[in-house]
């Protein structure tokens, strides 16, 4: 479930060319069960008329303070005071400025002032007005008050044909951001490490052993980590995903680096999640060169990569209550929970979340997983198939109560 359901969200659009976006943000945010109301300054109308948004939401759109009809029923004051989040996007350098000072000189800026929810800033402007001081100083102040977030802007091509940091922030980045604002923030505190995707292991530069995955799970759980308040670093192998939103993302490629990145992370951590699929065995040697092909038979020697769940364990073993909880995964074919069971003794970890990989709708690069949670405590939980979002949130509650069955701290 998206913890935009059945919200109700502003969005105050400024106007800047990126208006064009915030049409999408609009239905992204619909698409999770939010209701959406828009607020536009006059400028952001010179981009796009308020019908577009009033088709899109369903929702009148409220563009002008003096207008009787359209705020016959004080619109202004009551869209920032139902809402539950109200995001500004594209917030100009001008609307920022605006909205630090405290001004409601038009229908965007007082429905904010009269808002008590939490305010999502979304920046988008020219390169050197984003890099002025007064423009950070004054979204600085409005950090400052805990109720004010910010999301972007982004680097990439902007209006005038640079490139540069100013753009808009792609919807899919803001909608993460709105998830995070409403979020319970119960892992406030929290150091979390999270290991994703498939590992290669190289035998020349042109060719190596991996596996089909994909990354989801372990996104999927960094994601929802950070949204709900912990920091979160995610040790990934190759994967197309974008990294979440306040995720530390460290990409690399072996086993071995997996294992360097990851272990020299853990000291500190609350939880470690091992969620890669990490390939099991490397090539002895790796040639410098691409390897020609030769008469006869063609031999490869496999060695063992290092356990990096296991070593995880072993190097937390003497910390006591002071160490993080650690979670692994299983992927089998067949008596899920006895091998999980039996993965969670050999490796020493407190939680196994198994899943059957033969079912169409668990595994590898699906949306969806069925996952049964086994755990050093004795007990066995099978959860419903749903969305690897959702199942990562299952996990993390999960982890949460096992850390204090436990008596874990710190
Ligand atoms: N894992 C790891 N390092 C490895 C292999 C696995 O950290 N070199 C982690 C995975 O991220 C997962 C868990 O260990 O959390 C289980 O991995 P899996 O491959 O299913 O288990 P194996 O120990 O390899 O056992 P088997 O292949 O016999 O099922």
């Amino acid at each position: 479930m998206s913890y935009l359901e059945k919200k109700s969200v502003a969005i105050g659009v400024g106007g800047g060319i990126a208006v064009y976006k915030v049409c999408e943000l609009a239905r992204q945010l619909m698409k999770r069960g939010a209701n959406v109301r828009v607020v536009m300054t006059r400028n952001a109308q010179e981009f796009v008329a308020p019908l577009t948004f009033q088709a899109l939401t369903g929702n009148p759109v409220l563009t002008d303070l003096f207008d009787p009809q359209q705020d016959a029923t004080f619109g202004h004051l009551v869209t920032g005071k139902l809402a539950d989040l109200f995001i500004v996007a594209p917030a100009t350098a001008n609307l920022i400025a605006r909205i630090r000072a405290g001004m409601a000189d038009d229908v965007v800026t007082t429905s904010l002032l009269a808002a008590t929810c939490p305010i999502l800033i979304a920046p988008a402007m020219n390169t050197a007005m984003w890099e002025n001081p007064i423009t950070q100083g004054n979204l600085q102040a409005l950090l400052a008050d805990a109720r004010y977030r910010v999301v972007g802007p982004a680097a990439g091509a902007l209006a005038e044909k640079t490139e540069g940091m100013g753009r808009l922030s792609e919807p899919p980045d803001i909608v993460e951001a709105a998830e995070a604002c409403l979020a319970p923030q119960d892992l406030k505190g929290w150091k979390v490490l999270v290991t994703a995707g498939p590992t290669r292991e190289h035998l020349d530069p042109v060719r190596y052993l991996s596996n089909p995955s994909s990354g989801r799970m372990g996104f999927a759980i960094a994601r929802a980590a950070a949204q709900r308040g912990a920091q979160v670093t995610l040790v990934s192998g190759p994967s197309e995903l974008r990294a979440p939103a306040g995720v530390h993302l460290v990409k690399i490629t072996s086993a071995q680096e997996m294992a360097d990145a990851t272990l020299s992370r853990l000291p500190g951590s609350q939880l470690f999640v091992a969620a890669a699929a990490v390939a099991d065995q490397r090539p002895e040697k790796r040639a410098g060169q691409k390897v020609k092909k030769q008469e006869g038979p063609e031999t490869q020697v496999l060695v063992r990569t290092p356990d990096i769940l296991a070593s995880a364990a072993a190097a937390v073993a003497g910390d006591g209550p002071h160490r993080p909880l650690l979670v692994g995964f299983a992927a089998e074919t067949e008596r899920v929970v006895e091998q999980a069971r039996e993965k969670l003794r050999r490796k020493q970890v407190d939680l196994i979340a198994a899943n059957d990989v033969t079912r169409i709708d668990a595994g590898f690069a699906v949306d969806t997983n069925r996952l049964t949670l086994v755990d050093c405590t004795g007990r066995t939980q099978e959860l419903p198939c749903q969305s690897k979002s959702d199942a990562a949130d299952a996990l993390l509650v999960r982890a949460g109560q096992l850390r204090r069955e436990l008596g874990l701290i710190g």
